[in-house]
């Protein structure tokens, strides 16, 4: 596991990293429709900003990851685990009850990671994919169409 990467909450007047929002999420039109509700966590490792995720409040007791990314040149190397830990722990700062992530059933190394930090399934949005987004997303040979939403109580 990766040593030295810090946590920052993006202030207001802060860019907000598309480029790396648009590796988890790509479609600009879905991101504008949760991004100005919610608080983005930027990742830092000796200066660089390394990845971030998103969290987005949806009622009292629970808070969603809308998005959550390492760049490409750090993944692999615990970077994510840290995030989603982090995020666990500010959800719980919160005080949130639970936390939730939704990700494509095409997304086998995501939901094998989610699963891993101990989020378990617990819904499918069917066609979500097919619905909200104009391309077909196709990954790992199959396509992108339902979200498998997971769940930690916290
Ligand atoms: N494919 C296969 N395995 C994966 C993947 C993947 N895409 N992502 C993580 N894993 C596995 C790793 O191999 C590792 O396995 P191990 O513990 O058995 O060695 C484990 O999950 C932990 O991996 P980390 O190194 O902690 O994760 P990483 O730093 O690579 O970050 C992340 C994971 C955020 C998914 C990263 O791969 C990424 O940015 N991917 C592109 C964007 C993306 O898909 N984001 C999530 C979309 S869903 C959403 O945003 C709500």
């Amino acid at each position: 596991m990766i040593d030295g990467i810090v946590t920052k909450e993006l202030k207001d007047k802060e860019a907000i990293p598309y480029d790396l929002l648009l590796i988890a999420d790509p479609s600009k039109a879905v991101i504008e429709k949760y991004i100005a509700d919610s608080i983005i966590y930027t990742a830092h490792l000796k200066g660089e900003m390394v990845g971030c995720y998103v969290l987005y409040p949806v009622d009292k007791e629970t808070i969603e990851i809308k998005n959550i990314v390492v760049d490409e040149k750090f993944q692999g190397q615990g970077i994510g685990t840290i995030l989603l830990n982090d995020a666990m722990d500010k959800a719980k700062l919160n005080g949130r009850k639970q936390i939730i992530i939704g990700t494509g059933n095409s997304s086998i190394g995501q939901l094998y990671l989610y699963q891993k930090v101990g989020f378990r399934i617990t819904g499918i949005k069917a066609d979500f994919f097919k619905d909200n987004y104009e391309e077909p997303i196709m990954e790992n040979g199959i396509e992108c169409r339902d979200m498998i939403v997971l769940t930690k109580e916290l």
